[in-house]
């Protein structure tokens, strides 16, 4: 007599926005896993399909309702043969809009806040039960991260952990504040448990995860409270964690004379793992516009920061976060904007037209910039910012540098791996040295990607020797 296993059930979860839904959707899938579903690519043969969703501009959340309009069409599809199709909608979009989902998208299952992944297992028994339109936005008392289980699908060579959520910073612009609420840090000792399982599922590369990420303010094992500075020196002593990110960064949480974390600025000097790139959203260079933007930092705290953070880490690069025709926007604001990207020099970086947000008070103001201004300035900032990644890129041409090897790449013989500055490197290595860091020459820059080959410092049999990376200069010159 055999058992016949509970058919698995497939579920696809279709993620927008930063990286916060990302780590949320790698949650969903952990807490359904008990229920018998399986991660699937597929819309075809979905028994569940999750769209976790981004409110951040306008365009974002539109998207969402545009694939609803398809997965209704699936959901009818199956339906006539006899199939149950479960739709949840989960994320910001699913906070900001509530039961007016429900209304506009009448066969939508399920309506699931940010703060509620842990209760997603119990609304999906009742939609499986043939509840309909089940909502959950509240902001429940107890700590979501409390309830989520350790048994987690394991994530890779390179991983997210979530360690704050929430934003108390109310830009004038931002849903954030209201679609993820108050600025909340989990308890260290929680961060680095999951930190050591991640390790040992493999993870090699970990980034740390907040809305304001060095806001970080969680309670210590020893009762005191640790900044990200201090969280950081202490994921430095897991053995085998190779590199350590953190995103995003607010560059008030950095100053001093605002009880900001300025040891996070040492620390990049002090602990080898913490990788020398660093996403810190600026938004204008001027300051009459981060006055209307509630920024609470002008362009010079900014530039500060920076000098800072390159005199403790000379290699570090910079990306950032730019917003164009934010109402009140001049040409000497705009100028002031390109003078600042021209004094600092980007890696990378984000820049948006100002998207006007229901309920936040930009959307209430005066003075609305004309949508062709805001084109042409996106144009003009855009294209400086290609040219200055662009050369940055450049700038690594024959230089031999660290390069965390993760996959196989699209070409026979090739694997793709990631550099200290987060661009994707291509090169001909065996696929043993999945997980390991080597040091290779690069080639050829690419505008989002270089090309790399071995040097006879390269090992190339495996398993490679774990070379720590503290151990090899980031960067050497051609003559290497
Ligand atoms: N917490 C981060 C980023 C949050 S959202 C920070 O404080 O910087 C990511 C980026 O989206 C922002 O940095 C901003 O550049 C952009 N953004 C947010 N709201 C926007 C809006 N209403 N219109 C256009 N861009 C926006
Ligand atoms: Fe939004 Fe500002 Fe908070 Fe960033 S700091 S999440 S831009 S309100
Ligand atoms: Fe979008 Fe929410 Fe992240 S609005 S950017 S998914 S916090």
């Amino acid at each position: 007599m055999t058992d016949t296993p509970e058919p698995a059930k497939r579920l696809l979860v279709r993620t927008w926005g930063c990286q916060m839904n990302v780590y949320d959707s790698a949650r969903m899938a952990d807490v359904l896993a008990p229920l018998g579903y399986g991660s699937t690519g597929e819309l075809e043969g979905a028994d569940m399909v999750v769209l976790n969703t981004c409110h951040i501009r306008e365009k974002a959340s539109e998207k969402v309702f545009s694939e609803l309009g398809r997965l209704r069409l699936m959901k009818q599809a199956r339906a006539a043969e006899g199939r149950r199709m479960i739709i949840a909608v989960a994320g910001c979009v699913a906070q900001a809009e509530g039961a007016a989902i429900l209304e506009r998208a009448p066969f939508v299952d399920i309506v699931l806040g940010p703060q509620a992944t842990h209760r997603l297992p119990a609304l999906v028994r009742r939609a499986e039960a043939g509840e309909r339109a089940l909502l959950d936005t509240e902001f429940p008392p107890e700590d979501k991260f409390d309830e989520l289980p350790e048994a987690t699908i394991p994530q890779g060579l390179t991983a997210f952990l979530t360690v704050q959520e929430g934003c108390d910073k109310f830009c004038s612009f931002c849903v954030v504040p209201y679609t993820r609420g108050a600025e909340y840090s989990r308890p260290a000792a929680s961060v680095l448990a999951e930190a050591r399982r991640l390790v040992a599922q493999g993870a090699r590369e970990i980034t740390l995860l907040g809305q304001n990420v060095n806001a970080y303010h969680g309670e210590g094992p020893d009762g005191s409270t640790w900044r990200l500075s201090r969280l950081i020196r202490a994921l430095a002593d897991i053995d085998g964690l190779a590199r350590i990110r953190y995103t995003t960064s607010h560059p008030r949480d950095f100053m001093d004379e605002h009880g900001g974390d300025v040891e996070l600025i040492a620390a990049h000097r002090a602990v080898p793992q913490l990788m020398p790139f660093l996403h810190l959203p600026v938004q204008s260079g001027s300051d009459a516009m981060l006055r209307a933007m509630n920024r609470r930092h002008t362009a010079d705290d900014f530039l500060r920061i920076v000098d800072a953070l390159r005199e403790a880490q000379p290699d570090l690069a910079l990306s950032s976060d730019f917003i164009v025709g934010h109402p009140g926007e001049t040409e000497a604001d705009f100028a002031a904007t390109m003078a600042l990207v021209r004094r600092v020099g980007f890696a990378s970086a984000f820049s948006f037209k100002f998207s006007a947000r229901p309920g936040t008070p930009a959307a209430e103001l005066e003075m609305r910039v004309p949508e062709a201004t805001k084109d042409a300035r996106l144009l003009e900032l855009q294209a400086l910012l290609r040219d200055q990644q662009a050369a940055f890129n450049a700038s690594l041409l024959g230089r031999v540098i660290p390069v965390l090897i993760l996959e196989p790449g699209r070409h026979k013989g090739q694997m793709a791996g990631r550099s200290p500055w987060l661009q994707p490197v291509h090169a001909m290595l065996p696929p043993t040295l999945a997980g390991e860091i080597v040091p290779l020459r690069i080639t050829a820059a690419h505008p989002n990607s270089l090309a790399a080959e071995a040097t006879s410092a390269t090992p190339l049999d495996a398993p490679a020797p774990a070379m720590p990376e503290r151990a090899m200069p980031l960067l050497q010159a051609a003559s290497a």
